[in-house]
């Protein structure tokens, strides 16, 4: 499958978001959103009402990367108000069949994240479950973090079970991907990559994005 990138918000300007979208918009794959609730996570970030504002506003489809607590009862809104994708993770989750199918059955694209110590392999039969599979290269909650090189054999080994499934389910990668980090994702397997403070701390956004995915598909 094809590169695709997708800048994750949480290091853009919070009182400028409708620019910061604009400025990835004709590089980028998706936006991607990171939801905090400071109970899964210990940071506070937006909800609901921010990515409905932006659903409206941003010509990049919303990749909602929910790092909440109960994510049964709250992932089922996001993707009813339009997010493109909707990631919710395992390690917070009572019901992942269920929420996924909801996620689904409200038109979005169904995702689950692992957290860098939560392992691929109890999820194998799930796969059919899901459009992406979200391995966290960092610890979840802040951007700008350093990239957990011991996720990498996690994320070959998801890539072999993704392929001998049929190889239909994205695998992104999320935290410290940088131009530095991108190429030894790409070459575990992933194909999907989220890059915040490398894109948002760049000069020129578009042009970050356009340097990540050369450096991916090297
Ligand atoms: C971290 C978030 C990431 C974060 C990535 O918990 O899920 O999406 O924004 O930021 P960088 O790319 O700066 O590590
Ligand atoms: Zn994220």
């Amino acid at each position: 499958m094809a590169i695709q990138i997708s800048p994750s918000i949480l290091s853009a300007d919070f009182a400028h978001l409708a620019e910061e979208a604009a400025a990835v918009a004709e590089t980028a794959d998706w936006l991607h959103v990171d939801v905090m609730d400071n109970h899964f996570v210990p940071n506070l970030t937006l909800g609901l009402p921010i990515v409905e504002s932006l659903r409206k506003s941003a010509a990049l489809p919303l990749d909602c990367h929910l790092m909440i607590e109960d994510p049964d009862r709250w992932a089922p809104p996001y993707a009813e108000a339009g997010a493109g994708s909707v990631t919710i993770h395992a390690e917070a989750a009572s019901a992942p069949v269920r929420t996924l199918r909801e996620i689904r059955r409200h038109g979005a694209r169904a995702g689950l994240a692992l957290n860098p110590a939560s392992p691929v392999e109890p999820y194998r039969d799930l796969l059919g479950e899901m459009d992406m599979l979200l391995l966290m290269t960092v610890e979840p909650g802040f951007g700008g973090q350093r990239f957990l090189d011991v996720v990498l054999p996690k994320v070959r080994r998801a890539r072999e079970i993704v392929d001998a499934a049929g190889g239909s389910v994205w695998l992104q990668v999320d935290g410290g991907v940088s131009a530095e980090t991108i190429e030894r994702c790409s070459d575990a397997g992933a194909d999907v990559f989220v890059a915040g403070s490398a894109v948002y701390s760049a000069d020129d956004p578009a042009q970050a994005v356009r340097a990540l995915r050369s450096r991916a598909e090297e």
